[in-house]
């Protein structure tokens, strides 16, 4: 009876290990830093998505061949007949989201509808696939606030590769309070994800070591798959949904004149009242609204989105680069009237936490045995979609901390199912203006604590949460909770 169950084990401890080597891969001596941008001329007109209802939708999965502008044409995936990304889904608070999925891929895929509080069997659970040829119907109550969401694909270990070759779309959720609002609407609101590519041999999805070590960086900069983008604006406010739809690059959102602009809104939606920003620290996952008012401008001038550059980490950030042309092409009288309010923020009170979790996310475990071998865990765990990490109780409010102080990479830490606000910051960089609204994804630096507040919601049930470097997910950066 003895020996059978040691055999076992030990096959079970192979296997393990041959999984765990499968998550992991090889680093360079020196640390690798992120593929510069290669600015093209900014003369393609932005594509914008189509809009589609939420209440009655339907969308494939597809491969095609994307014209990306300045005839530059790519094998690529899209959602719903388009040839890269996917049309904007646009529904009410309260409404009910119902979605037809397809999977024509020739590959497994599910939908993850970013910042949403989905129930768990509708979130796109890693290990929740749809498959080639399958289908799969989305459909669950809109409970968030009225703001700037999206989806992507979530299988396990492919997530990276499925969101880089095109698959990603924006999920608008709109409420008549937000309307009573006057913000700048229809061709006024724009929305922006912006993605780096890399083009040399098209847009496929093969990362090397130092790839999966740092994560993906491109040297083109697409926006809405645009690349080279340029849209003509009129002399008037404009409300645009930036969204870092980046495997690993982070931008730092500014003007090229300078000029300040109006933060509204986070990932969660509209803060309590706007402030005036001069540029957006924006991570794989991040989104941020704001307003840019080109009144005052004259017609032929030109004025570029751009992304200046920051620190915090060795990787990126040493460059500044052009991200998209505004082209002032038309004067226009301007309507808009900033409202002193937006949207009332609760804030939830940290005496209300009936737990705080810590996790170390800054020790990067290196196999000495093979080579050099690293991988991104949380509290030394990665990823298993068999295991239960966490468990906390709908309804309930902890504290969570992201802790990278003794880390040497930076990690977008993302958390599926809830929204939650920025507490504190240790590290030197205080919570910043676009951190102090509601919150799915928030950044933290090598050297960084980041402490934020959650109250969960009553849907029970598996979820996961992980770094949203996507190189790092894919390599296991993820763990999950269970709501009970
Ligand atoms: Cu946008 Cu789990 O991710
Ligand atoms: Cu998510
Ligand atoms: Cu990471």
């Amino acid at each position: 009876m003895n020996f059978p169950i040691k055999s076992f084990a030990i096959l079970l401890a192979v296997a393990m290990l041959a999984f765990a080597i499968s998550r992991c891969h090889k680093m360079n001596a020196k640390t690798a830093t992120a593929r510069a941008i290669s600015e093209k001329a900014f003369s393609n007109p932005l594509a914008v998505p189509p809009v589609i209802d939420g209440k009655n939708a339907s969308i494939e999965a597809k491969s095609s061949t994307a014209d990306l502008g300045s005839g530059i044409s790519v094998n690529a995936l899209g959602y719903g007949g388009a040839a890269i990304l996917g049309p904007t889904i646009r529904i009410g608070q309260g409404e009910q989201f119902s979605l037809a999925f397809s999977n024509g891929l020739n590959e497994a895929t599910n939908i993850h509808w970013h910042g949403l509080e989905a129930p768990a069997a509708q979130d796109g659970y890693p290990t929740d696939l749809t498959v080639p040829g399958g289908s799969f119907q989305y459909n669950f109550p809109i409970k968030n606030r009225p703001g700037t969401y999206w989806y992507h694909p979530h299988p396990d270990m492919a997530t990276a590769s499925q969101a880089y070759r095109g698959l990603a779309g924006f999920f608008l959720v709109t409420s008549p309070e937000e309307t009573a609002l006057g913000l700048p609407t229809g061709e006024f609101d724009v929305p922006l994800v912006v993605q780096d590519k890399r083009l040399d041999g098209g847009l496929t999805y093969s990362p090397d070591n130092n790839d999966q070590s740092i994560g993906l960086f491109g040297e083109s900069v697409l926006v809405n798959g645009t690349i080279g983008a340029m849209l003509e604006v009129a002399t008037r406010t404009y409300r645009f949904r930036l969204l870092n739809g980046s495997n690993a690059r982070i931008y730092n959102f500014a003007l090229s004149t300078g000029a300040k602009f109006q933060l509204i809104g986070t990932d969660g939606g509209l803060l309590d009242a706007a402030v005036e920003v001069s540029s957006v620290l924006l991570s794989p996952g991040e989104r941020a609204e704001v307003l840019v008012n080109f009144g005052g401008t004259a017609v032929g001038t030109e004025v570029f989105l751009q992304s200046n550059t920051f620190s915090g980490t060795d990787v990126q950030g040493k460059q500044t680069f052009k991200i998209l042309k505004f082209k002032v092409a038309r004067q226009e009288s301007d309507p808009f009237q900033l409202p002193a309010l937006l949207m009332p923020i609760e804030k939830i009170a940290e005496s209300q936490a009936v737990a705080t979790r810590s996790f170390n996310i800054g020790h990067m475990m290196s196999h000495g045995g093979m080579g050099g071998m690293v991988m991104h865990p949380i509290d030394g765990k990665t990823f298993d979609a068999n295991r239960r990490d966490e468990v906390v109780n709908a309804g309930t409010t902890e504290i969570w901390e992201f802790d990278n102080t003794a880390g040497t990479e930076t990690h977008p830490m993302h958390i599926h199912g809830v929204q939650f606000l920025v507490l504190s910051r240790t590290g030197g960089r205080a919570v910043q203006s676009w951190e102090k609204g509601w919150k799915d994804t928030v950044l933290a630096f090598p050297g960084e604590k980041v402490r934020i507040i959650i109250t969960f919601p009553d849907n029970k049930g598996k979820f996961v949460f992980h770094c949203h470097n996507l190189e790092h997910a894919d390599a296991g950066m993820m763990l999950n909770f269970e709501i009970m």
